[in-house]
């Protein structure tokens, strides 16, 4: 597989491009694919098998359009399908999700009061409480991870309304029903914003949060990974002197992830659309 091709990258919708943004900062001389599965966004309320069966089907259309890696770009995706895609693609096509790399990145960090955010899918599966507390034991630590479901948020920033007035007393209001306190002796030191949508709306989030509690960064995180990996098998592109021109594609085409992708790319975006399901 050459240096030069693509990396494939994939959510729903538009959370995705929050990961696609911090790997062309991390990664500038990378053309990416992106394919935001529109047609059958929210994942967060499908089930599991669904989800996979789509990841796969994603993959496969990835690897097709000639793609040299492939990044699972939701967290959702990524519980239910990391490993099925994994092993469909093969050994020689890195598959990188974004729920691994946070994982490590936390265990390493000092914060063991840990909240998670996220879909019903990510949360229902349990994925981040285990994986921590493995991770933890393995740096000889053991911490107390909270996980709760926030699926309201992916929906309103899908809609554009990150910033709009109702975003912070939809997020005071799950604060609330987790039961977490925000300051005092028991306060969260951390919180796993679990859905790559989330960011989007990081001033609500950081607003209603205070200062008090660290708010992880995954899309650098995962972006950080995505260049080890690479690196790790020589597949990191080389300055080619051209522009790198990304592509976005999505399985039905809607207003809400244009917006999004020229806010973060510039308004001269290739946007497709890829009839995936028909
Ligand atoms: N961005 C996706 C995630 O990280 C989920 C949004 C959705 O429900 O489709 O889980």
């Amino acid at each position: 597989m050459a240096s030069e091709a693509p990396i494939g990258i994939f959510d729903s919708g538009i959370g995705g491009l929050t990961v696609a943004h911090a790997v062309s900062l991390a990664l500038p001389n990378e053309r990416l694919h992106y394919f935001g599965d529109t047609a059958h966004m929210p994942y967060g309320d499908r089930s599991p098998e669904l989800v996979k069966s789509w990841s796969l089907r994603i993959a496969e259309h990835l690897l097709d359009s000639g793609c040299k890696a492939i990044i699972i770009a939701c967290n959702s995706a990524s519980a239910a399908a990391t490993s099925a895609v994994a092993s469909a693609v093969g050994p020689s096509v890195p598959v990188i999700d974004v729920v691994n790399p946070v994982v490590s990145a936390v265990a390493k960090g000092s914060a063991r009061r840990i909240g998670v955010i996220g879909t019903r899918a990510t949360i229902g599966s349990g994925v981040y409480g285990r994986a921590l507390s493995i991770a933890m034991e393995q740096e000889g630590s053991a911490g107390r991870i909270e996980e709760w479901p926030t699926p309201l948020l992916a929906p309103l920033i899908e809609e554009g309304w990150h910033d709009h007035a109702l975003m912070e007393p939809v997020i005071q209001s799950y604060i609330d029903a987790a039961g977490w306190d925000l300051e005092g002796p028991d306060a969260l030191e951390a919180l796993i914003p679990g859905c790559t949508h989330y960011p989007l709306a990081l001033s609500a989030l950081e607003r209603v949060l205070g200062k008090g509690v660290a708010l992880i960064d995954g899309p650098s995180i995962v972006a950080q990974e995505v260049k080890a990996r690479l690196d790790a098998v020589n597949l990191t592109a080389g300055p080619s002197g051209q522009e790198k021109k990304h592509r976005f594609a999505v399985s039905d085409l809607t207003a809400s992830f244009a917006r999004s992708a020229e806010r973060f790319f510039g308004s001269d975006i290739d946007l497709q659309h890829d009839p995936l399901w028909g």
